[in-house]
């Protein structure tokens, strides 16, 4: 199929960008560096052996983006392109809606001029906000508690309601749960532009030098260690969601959504022990206060995905952390190492 990938220069869009060419897609990806760099491109073109049409555009600049679909007239968009840093989201809250409500009605317009009527969109497990079960499934109740989520909310929202109003368009929605690793060639991966807000970056550049110790968010949570409990999954496997996931667009229309997550949770401390053991290094930690807005546990539940998707987690903590440090130690300062 033809695949337009916003955001296809990010952490997600990049490792999904191998998995689509290893299935035999054309691709063309639009992205603005707004949180990446143009070197992860180079490097995917290096390990998929083959040119990826780019065009830096921004996805709010209608008319570019007009130009792109209208010389590639892709059969299915990957919406990846977006901001997600929830801290920020609450200093921010008019940028987010911006580039990520704005983004994507820009998106949806310019594929009309096209029609393209199917999209596959990058949603969160953070919509679900507190559990009231778990794991969580597709049904439980929706109530973000962050600006962030918000908007990944409303985006569900926007997108459902398009496919209501146009019975051929296909929407898939999918939450994913805590994405980590990297590439196993180490050549690409998660690379923060400023103090990273997620655990593995954070870990990583630790054990690599780049900072001095972790700060483990409370360890009075009701764990079996008192530290949060999170549902990590590979990046790789992530990206291979996607590729089940444009198949699953392309058989049926209307509205599906899916949990992308592997089902088992792994708490602060065992990713930290974890990490240690695969990177052979110490991870120097203090147990610091609970950061406002954290759960305590949050699990997929992933057998819609594994049912419908065809599409299961394969990898285990053990890649998760391995791919992770091939990635740190072999750049440490992440793209501007080379
Ligand atoms: P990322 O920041 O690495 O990738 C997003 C990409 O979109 C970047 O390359 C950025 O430059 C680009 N972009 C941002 N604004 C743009 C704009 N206006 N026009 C064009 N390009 C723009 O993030 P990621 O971790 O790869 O996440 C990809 C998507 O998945 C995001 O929508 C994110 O909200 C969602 N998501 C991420 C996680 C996670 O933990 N990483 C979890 C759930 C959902
Ligand atoms: C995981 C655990 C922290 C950093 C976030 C977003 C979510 C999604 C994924 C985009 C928690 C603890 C963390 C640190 C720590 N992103 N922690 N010290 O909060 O589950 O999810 O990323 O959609 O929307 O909210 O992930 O990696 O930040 O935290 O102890 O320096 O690690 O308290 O228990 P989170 P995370």
């Amino acid at each position: 199929m033809r695949v337009l990938v916003t955001g296809g220069a990010g952490y997600i869009g990049s490792h999904t960008l191998i998995e689509l060419h290893a299935s035999g897609h054309d691709i063309c990806v639009v992205d603005n560096f707004d949180n990446s760099s143009p070197e992860a491109l180079n490097r995917v073109t290096d390990l998929i052996g083959a040119p990826v049409e780019f065009h830096q555009v921004d996805i709010r600049d209608r008319a570019a983006l007009d130009r792109v679909m209208a010389a590639f007239r892709p059969e299915v968009v990957i919406h990846f392109a977006g901001l997600k840093a929830v801290g920020e989201s609450a200093k921010l809250p008019l940028r987010y809606y911006d580039v990520n409500i704005s983004g994507t009605l820009s998106l949806l317009e310019s594929m009309q001029t096209v029609g393209c009527n199917r999209i596959v969109f990058s949603s969160s497990a953070t919509v679900y906000g507190a559990p009231h079960y778990l794991p969580f499934d597709e049904n439980h109740p929706c109530a973000p508690t962050n600006v962030y989520g918000h908007t990944k909310h409303m985006a569900e929202q926007i997108l459902t309601d398009w496919t209501a109003a146009n019975p051929a368009a296909s929407v898939v929605l999918l939450r994913y749960f805590n994405p980590v690793g990297a590439h196993p060639s180490g050549r690409i991966g998660e690379d923060p532009r400023d103090v990273p807000n997620n655990l593995m970056p954070f870990v990583a550049q630790v054990a690599v030098g780049r900072r001095e110790k972790l700060s483990v968010f409370g360890d009075d949570y009701d764990t079996p260690d008192g530290t949060g409990v999170r549902d990590f999954i590979h990046v790789t496997d992530l990206a291979r969601a996607h590729v089940s996931a444009i198949g699953y667009a392309a058989g049926h229309s209307g509205t599906e959504v899916f949990n992308i997550g592997t089902g088992r949770g792994y708490s602060v401390l065992e990713m930290v022990t974890a990490f240690a053991r695969a990177s052979g290094r110490d991870i120097a930690y203090e147990i610091a206060a609970r950061r406002p807005g954290d759960i305590a546990r949050s699990e997929a539940d992933p057998s819609k995905a594994n049912a419908l998707l065809g599409w299961q987690a394969e990898q285990g903590l053990e890649e998760m952390c391995a791919s992770t440090w091939a990635w740190q130690s072999g750049n440490p300062q992440g793209f501007e190492s080379s």
